[in-house]
């Protein structure tokens, strides 16, 4: 029999327990061998539970059990899982965890303790919710020399920008309904600042390229800066507007990491991601372009990959799986400012002049401020709308460096006080 432990009983934990035990003779039928859940370690009681004896508030319950060779942890936020799976791996347990704050933080040193205690550290769940995509990187595009990874790894703020544009709903009420299907962090604000995307980008980002990526060193800019009016610009141009965790490796080796929404073309798969779906593609060299797509957050998919990481322990439990990365090092990661796209610019004019007309299309602009949009960024798409506000001007630059876009933006500041800016990626 194998005793496992699950730290945690939220969202995630209390689905890893109710799929574990729902389908249990399964799970053990496709292992090869019996299983339980010996403890659940939660600091709050849970008297109307059916696995109400199985509950410990004490760590050292599970620590100190030699019966106990899989702790899965669920608990999410650095402390105190940082200190209870690094004391698990060196007492000689496998983990198997959801936390990407975690393995993001930790995970090259994690994954250092797990080698030299011969236990498996396994994380599935912590990127894409119940889509496989650790595990495929990890083992099935193992061949590839894999060149690029972007994709939508928050289901929350997908799910919050679907609502908003398909329903008209508020921001706020659609992260409320976000918050009660239990799709959103407990602290929210890592969602829509784009925080939980960048951990996630950091994992796949170390896993797919070998060292480790810190969340410190990625440019992050979530969701909260996005407009209805943007939405609709976007539209028109044929483009969404979506929140793209992208790690690209550049000529030299370093990595350009990055988090902010983007507007991407109705052509690319991605644009059509609604909703909790997340999707993420992975650009390898004999491959080409592999799409993975499924649900990125929720009590049941997640502890689905949950548990098929303790059924891959179950398997393995006195061998260790070969899952490693090198630590990384400062300017491993590029300063995003080097990094080239074309830039969206929603502004008004700080001309007070409403006569002038770009064919109709920019209401309420003036000539001359179109003239010194052109004059510093060179051909620029101006874009417009009807019932556009006064003074309303909106346009795409060309493709240009991040630096020279903020310098020519700061040079426009007698004329144009811009309201939204954002990256238009090249799919
Ligand atoms: N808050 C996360 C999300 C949960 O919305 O994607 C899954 O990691």
């Amino acid at each position: 029999m194998i005793y496992i432990a699950v730290m945690g009983h939220g969202v995630v934990g209390s689905g890893v327990v109710e799929v574990f035990y729902k389908n249990l003779e399964n799970l053990s039928a496709k292992c090869g061998s019996e299983m339980d859940i010996k403890y659940i370690l939660d600091i709050r009681d849970f008297p109307d539970s059916p696995y109400k004896d199985k509950f410990t508030k004490s760590f050292d319950d599970i620590l100190n059990d030699s019966d106990i060779s899989i702790v899965v942890e669920v608990m999410g936020g650095l402390e105190p899982a940082y200190s209870f799976v690094k004391r698990c791996l060196l007492a000689g347990k496998s983990v198997v965890t959801s936390n990407k704050e975690l393995v993001a933080m930790k995970g090259f040193e994690l994954l250092s303790l797990s080698r030299d205690n011969n236990v498996n550290f396994l994380f599935e769940a912590s990127v894409g919710g119940g889509i496989p995509v650790i595990r495929p990187i990890a083992q099935c595009l193992a061949a590839n020399d894999i060149t690029e990874i972007a994709g939508i790894l928050n289901g929350t703020t997908n799910f919050i920008m679907t609502k908003m544009i398909k329903d008209q709903m508020s921001f706020k009420d659609a992260l409320c309904l976000a918050q009660s299907l239990g799709y959103a962090e407990c602290d929210p604000s890592a969602d829509v600042e784009g925080d939980d995307t960048c951990r996630k980008i950091c994992i796949l980002a170390s896993l797919a390229f070998g060292k480790h990526v810190y969340p410190r060193q990625v440019f992050t800019q979530g969701i909260t800066g996005i407009h209805l009016e943007d939405v609709s610009y976007a539209e028109s141009l044929g483009h969404a507007i979506k929140l793209i965790g992208r790690a690209v490796r550049l000529y030299d080796g370093h990595l350009s990491v990055t988090v902010y929404p983007a507007l991407i073309s109705k052509d690319c798969q991605l644009a059509s991601v609604d909703d909790v779906f997340n999707a993420i593609m992975v650009r390898g060299d004999a491959t080409g372009d592999v799409v993975f797509y499924g649900k990125g957050a929720g009590k049941l998919p997640t502890a689905s990959a949950v548990i098929a990481d303790v059924m891959d322990c179950v398997k393995h439990i006195s061998a260790r799986k070969y899952l490693y990365w090198q630590d990384g090092e400062d300017g491993y990661v590029a300063d995003y400012r080097l990094d080239e796209h074309a830039f969206y610019v929603r502004g008004t004019s700080q001309i007070d002049v409403t006569s002038a007309m770009l064919g109709g299309l920019v209401a309420g602009a003036s000539a001359e401020v179109l003239d010194k949009i052109r004059e510093t960024f060179g051909t620029v798409r101006f874009v417009g709308r009807q019932d556009a506000n006064d003074g309303e001007i909106v346009f795409i630059t060309g493709v240009m460096r991040e630096a020279a876009f903020t310098q020519a933006l700061d040079r426009l500041k007698d004329f144009l006080n811009p309201e939204s800016v954002l990256r238009v990626m090249d799919y």
